[in-house]
């Protein structure tokens, strides 16, 4: 992606890129067509490895195809299971861990991210993260779900004490109510 400042996901994989080294484990929590999980991939190398969560066999069938015709699919576990369980299957330390919340492009969109799980989820993501790891989280806000989870996150990051992290929170001032924000957590 050529630099351009324009979107919350290019936010987020812009710092991912600095924060990820080869041979690390990292979380995809919303994995979707899988795009985040390829990058991912790509980023920790053969020696790392990405734990990627979604709830829609779907998306772990396309994000499955997508890895198979990268010739990624050895370096990435692929877990049809909500992102609040994810403890279930890492024990970290991890390097970063990637939020895309809302709906998979192209699919129902009442099976949306929600309020209460996402919370558990970047919960149990902050206790797995190592030092100088970092959490993203793009957020769209302008449906009530996404409404929600804006602030619900907004209310929890601010509360993290700054000994423990550095959170940040992007916002495109001019891009209109309902523009997808951005939140990058780093545990010091
Ligand atoms: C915006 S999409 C993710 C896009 C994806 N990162 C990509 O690169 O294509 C959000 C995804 O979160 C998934 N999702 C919703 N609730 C979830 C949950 N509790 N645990 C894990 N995934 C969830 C949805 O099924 C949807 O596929």
């Amino acid at each position: 992606m050529a630099y351009e400042l324009k979107s919350a996901r290019f936010l987020a994989r812009d710092a991912l890129q600095r924060a990820v080294q080869p041979g690390d484990t990292v979380v995809d929590a919303t994995m979707g067509n899988g795009h985040d999980t390829l990058f991912l991939a790509e980023q920790v190398g053969p020696a790392g490895h990405v734990y990627a969560f979604d709830i829609q066999e779907s998306a772990v069938e396309s994000t499955g195809k997508l890895l198979e015709e990268h010739h990624l699919a050895d370096r990435v576990t692929l877990c049809c299971m909500s992102h609040s369980e994810m403890k279930r299957v890492v024990s970290g330390p991890v390097a970063a861990a990637v939020f895309n919340l809302g709906w998979l492009p192209g699919g129902d969109h009442a099976i949306t991210t929600r309020c209460e799980t996402t919370r558990a989820a970047v919960e149990s993501a902050l206790g797995l993260l190592k030092s100088g790891g970092i959490l993203t989280v793009c957020a769209y806000p302008g449906h009530p779900e996404g409404d929600r989870e804006r602030e619900m996150l907004k209310e929890f990051f601010s509360s993290l004490s700054n000994r423990a992290y550095n959170v940040l929170h992007q916002v495109f001032l001019n891009a209109g109510e309902g523009a997808p924000e951005c939140f990058i957590v780093q545990k010091l």
